[in-house]
């Protein structure tokens, strides 16, 4: 079957820096070959040459980069100049391609607000019809309103089925891993819940700033940027039920009824378990790092004052019969001193100690490394060896997947998400009912903040957070684990 890509916004920042590298991934593995063009569409771009040599050096720079894929890859790359909000433009693009019925995949690489345009657009150049698939990613609105006007414009034109949301992280191999560990093994079902489980952490630590993304990240800030979608997402994979199978509406439903019974953060646990920090100058490898305000305010004359959360740290709960009164913490950050995704499980102490006094039983813990190392370990208690008084120590078991994982090469997860809009599943792909529950929840607590008037903590940049994050976990009589990269 002949596919085409359509790259709407095929010169911007997001199709250099990951969509052209993760086709061109896909070419290198031999996986394109379904593919009869890919096509760069945008106002800027002048021909199929400045195109060429604008991707090029991002691709050079990949290790799975040679020539003779380079080849094969730029043989399928066309360039089209243009108004995407335009039919015009789309009737040129339709009249490139050999067949009368194509087969195409749209990629929305541009702001949300051109989404409806767009769509309105392909609708009336007839290149919106049943085999099409249209592939967009966040920011899908601000909250649940905006969401749903967005969501409602794409509708307008294509069902559900031919939507693909991108969620990045589910595209990384660690994150879908969290699927074989739960559903390929049997040994966790039994005590994966209330029963067993005291607590769950999740902590996605950045060391990066805002980047090139300062005015839009000011309006948007942490919770909205990671929560409301990576971690979430990483959340409904730890706490669902085992799908029926792995059809993708079966992972949805079980993923949405997981989003639909977070409970709702109000007065007293906002207070208590929701901290929001932002960075102020610190120093990381030697060299001074500005605050995120000095940042807000280089560009301008300025002396704005910002209260968005560059670090957000909060105690969820899932109100329903396997989590009920188990802690999910979660927290991430911008500038802390190290990039580190994990999760941690720790599990409860035994219910009766027959050890002496002096053994402090330490809880079993699973730990999930998410980035930039991938692997699990598992802590647990063991005898000391020896003729001596019978002592305990602590013992780790060590899955680190990343020596296995470099034997079939490493992939962006872009390059798996492409894949799968090629092969036309859905299951990473995330569903509107999803985003609008993960909204429902995100919202309420940015309604609570403002209620309550909820200030940002600082933190120096180069740590790993305010402390009042540690504050906020002590309260259970718990902490937060070390994370290392
Ligand atoms: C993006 C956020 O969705 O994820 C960024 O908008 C963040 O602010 C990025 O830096 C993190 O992705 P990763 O794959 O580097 O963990």
């Amino acid at each position: 079957m002949n596919q085409n890509i359509l790259l709407i916004g095929g010169d911007g920042d997001l199709a250099m820096r990951k969509l052209y590298p993760a086709l061109y991934a896909l070419e290198a593995a031999d996986q394109l070959s379904g593919v009869e063009s890919i096509t760069g569409l945008s106002r800027a771009l002048e021909d199929r040459e400045q195109l060429l040599e604008k991707m090029l050096p991002w691709l050079q720079a990949l290790e799975s980069f040679n020539e003779q894929a380079w080849q094969r890859f730029q043989a399928r790359i066309t360039c089209l100049q243009g108004d995407a909000t335009q039919a015009s433009t789309l009737l040129q693009y339709k009249e490139q391609l050999d067949d009368d019925n194509p087969n195409v995949i749209v990629y929305l690489a541009v702001p949300p607000k051109v989404f409806g345009g767009a769509c309105r657009a392909l609708k009336e150049s007839g290149l919106a019809i049943p085999s099409t698939r249209l592939v967009v990613e966040k920011p899908l609105g601000s909250d649940l309103e905006s969401f749903m006007s967005v969501n409602a414009e794409m509708r307008a034109t294509f069902e559900e089925s031919q939507i693909y949301r991108i969620d990045h992280y589910l595209g990384k191999e660690s994150v879908q891993n969290l699927l074989a560990l739960r559903f390929a093994n049997v040994m966790f079902e039994a005590i994966w819940g209330a029963t067993h489980i005291d607590h769950v952490q999740i902590t996605v630590a950045e060391r990066v700033g805002v980047e090139g993304r300062k005015e839009f990240y000011d309006e948007i800030g942490a919770l909205r940027d990671m929560v409301q979608n990576h971690l979430l997402q990483v959340v409904c994979l730890l706490a669902m039920e085992p799908p029926a199978s792995r059809d993708p509406f079966m992972i949805r439903a079980e993923k949405l009824k997981v989003l639909k019974s977070l409970k709702p953060l109000a007065d007293e646990a906002i207070k208590r378990y929701t901290i929001r920090g932002q960075y102020k100058e610190g120093s990381m490898d030697g060299a001074v790092v500005p605050g995120y305000v000095d940042e807000l305010n280089s560009s301008e004359s300025g002396t704005a004052k910002s209260n968005t959360e560059t670090f957000v740290a909060l105690r969820a709960e899932i109100d329903n019969w396997r989590w009920a009164g188990v802690p999910f913490y979660l927290r991430t950050g911008k500038r802390m001193h190290t990039r580190a995704s994990e999760i941690l499980v720790q599990f409860k102490s035994p219910r009766h100690i027959i050890f002496g006094k002096g053994d402090a039983i330490t809880p079993n813990q699973l730990r999930i490394l998410l980035q930039p190392n991938e692997g699990i370990t598992l802590h647990f208690l063991r005898k000391e060896p020896g003729l001596s008084e019978f002592t305990l120590e602590e013992a780790e078991l060590n899955l680190t997947v990343t020596e296995a994982r470099k034997k079939n090469g490493s992939y962006d997860a872009y390059a798996r998400l492409m894949l799968e809009v090629l092969s036309g599943d859905q299951t990473l792909f995330v569903s509107a009912e999803e985003v609008e529950a993960s909204w429902k929840w995100i919202d309420q607590i940015i309604e609570q903040w403002q209620k309550h008037d909820v200030k940002v903590k600082p933190y120096t940049a180069g740590t790993s957070g305010p402390v009042d994050a540690a504050v906020m976990i002590a309260q259970d009589k718990r902490q937060w684990s070390d994370i290392e990269p």
